[in-house]
């Protein structure tokens, strides 16, 4: 009733009526001559109406599909036929026209409805294709695994309309498929059906066989019972393995209480998308081992250097304090010798230079300031170091709530600002350094900009791992490592400026 209703309501729905109507009268109201001169043949026995009665039928085949038109094409025919049998002086010639205009309307109808569902065919394929690639550029724009499964269900659900979407990931220890991300389950039922085992339920099915598990009604196949289908009393179900390079990475599982629901088509959509999905997933395990073997090199190197920088302190320094003391002492007892005071103040000069030297080298290794004081205490360290080291001008700019984070975070700002700065007295020949640092709710924010003579960015970035050169490259590794970016600019002759910004 309420399609009718809609149909009724459709502009071209009136316009159809009113062409109907219109052909009415013109085919029995008005008398045998009319617009064209008596003498036409045509005119007199009413064919050129009976012909334009095709125009409606073509217009409702547009409009309203096959049915419309041969819809029209009856009322068209109804219309005709009392004049065939009631008025016409030819009513045998007539009967031939009305016969003849009925065939040839019912052949528009055909070729236009096989026109449409070619125009369908193309616009599903393309649409087809943009779904895949919208789904494609998603899920690989991240290298997060949550939120890949999360994008590709937005997007998934966006086009294929269910009651619940859900992707399960297989967890390598366990070989179990875990819930990653869902999308209309119930409290009750993602406690109920967040682990399965391989080749349990309609879902395990999906990733033991490999292939996709359609079921159109699950009432109907109570061998196919399901938790999921059980406890969000769904009856269509599908389910589409998520492949990479022929291993099954998981499963994305689609359910909906209106039986029979999935198509062929949207199986092979899904099948489709469900290979996107796991090489994006692929990628991004491959990218978090990455990440977790070089953070483990990290610490170890961190560790490392706090290991060398408390040696260095407790024992070298402490054993060069010694010395110098003991130098000190010698010189009051050789007083008189000018010879050997000379000496022994050189001796002095000497070690205090080394003290000074290695003092400065432990600070690099690992400043004790990054671990009693912050980060922030740490790089007025490192900038006063600078300043103290070369002619160039530093400044500091804190800003937002100054806190301490976590230690890998303090430790991978504080290597990013030290390479900076090393590079802008190294290479920079700048006689300005301006280092920004703002604590925000949710990540900090540290920028490092000189004014010396710059580079091209990227052709150096082409050249540096032949060339051994892994300042640069260490600096956009450590931001990654924290979740983070690292954006170099820099123009000959316009200074550089390192950006850095670290969820926190
Ligand atoms: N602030 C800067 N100003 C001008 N040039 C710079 C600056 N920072 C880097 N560069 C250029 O980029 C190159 C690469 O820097 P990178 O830090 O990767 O290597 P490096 O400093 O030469 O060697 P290291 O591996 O010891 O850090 C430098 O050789 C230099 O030419
Ligand atoms: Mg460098």
């Amino acid at each position: 009733m309420d399609q009718l209703k809609g149909i009724a309501s459709r502009r071209s729905f009136r316009i159809l009526v009113a062409m109907l109507i219109l052909l009415t009268f013109l085919h029995y109201c008005t008398p045998q001559v009319r617009f064209l001169p008596v003498s036409s043949f045509f005119l007199q026995r009413h064919v050129v109406e009976r012909i334009i009665f095709i125009l409606p039928v073509a217009g409702a085949t547009f409009a309203f599909g096959q049915m419309g038109g041969l819809i029209a094409l009856a009322v068209a025919i109804l219309i005709m036929l009392p004049r065939v049998f009631l008025l016409s002086p030819h009513p045998m010639d007539a009967f031939v026209e009305t016969c003849a205009v009925g065939v040839v309307g019912y052949l528009v109808v055909w070729m236009i409805e096989v026109q449409e569902r070619e125009k369908r065919l193309r616009q599903q394929v393309a649409s087809r294709f943009r779904t895949i690639n919208a789904v494609t550029s998603i899920v690989t724009g991240s290298l997060e695994l949550e939120q890949i499964s999360a994008s590709a269900l937005d997007k998934i659900s966006e086009i294929i309309k269910t009651h619940v979407a859900c992707v399960y990931l297989l967890e390598g220890e366990t070989e179990e498929l875990v819930l990653s991300a869902h999308r209309g389950l119930s409290s009750g039922c993602i406690t109920d059906a967040t682990r399965f085992r391989p080749g349990e339920g309609l879902i395990g099915r999906a990733v033991r066989s490999g292939e996709p598990v359609v079921v159109g009604d699950v009432q109907e196949g109570p061998e196919l019972t399901a938790r999921l289908a059980d406890a969000e009393d769904v009856r269509s179900f599908l389910a589409v393995p998520l492949k990479s390079s022929n291993s099954v990475l998981g499963v994305l599982a689609l359910a909906d209480p209106r039986p029979r629901l999935f198509t062929s088509q949207d199986m092979e959509l899904l099948t489709a998308i469900g290979g996107q999905v796991g090489v994006a997933i692929e990628n991004a395990r491959l990218y978090e081992s990455m990440r977790f073997y070089a953070r483990q090199v990290t610490c170890a190197q961190e560790e490392e250097r706090k290991r060398i920088a408390r040696d260095l302190h407790d024992e070298t320094i402490q054993r060069l304090i010694v010395i110098s003391r003991r130098l000190e002492s010698l010189a009051t007892l050789l007083e008189r010798s000018p010879e050997a005071t000379h000496h022994l103040e050189e001796l002095q000069r000497l070690t205090s230079d080394t003290l000074k030297g290695l003092r400065s080298f432990v600070q690099d290794l690992r400043p004790s300031t990054l671990d009693h004081l912050g980060l922030v205490a740490a790089l007025e360290g490192l900038t006063n170091d600078l300043e103290k080291r070369s002619c160039i001008e530093t400044t500091v700019e804190v800003r937002g709530e100054v806190r301490r984070l976590a230690p890998e975070q303090e430790v991978g700002l504080f290597r990013i600002l030290q390479e900076a700065l090393n590079n802008a007295r190294r290479h920079s020949q700048a006689t300005r350094v301006t280092v920004e640092v703002t604590f925000e709710p949710n990540k900090v924010r540290m920028s490092i900009s000189d004014n010396g003579c710059g580079f091209e960015v990227s052709e150096r970035m082409h050249n540096l791992v032949s060339t051994g050169k892994l300042g640069l490259i260490g600096m956009y590794e450590r931001a990654r490592l924290l979740g983070g970016r690292l954006v170099i600019r820099s123009e000959p002759g316009r200074g550089t400026t390192v950006g850095v910004s670290v969820p926190v």
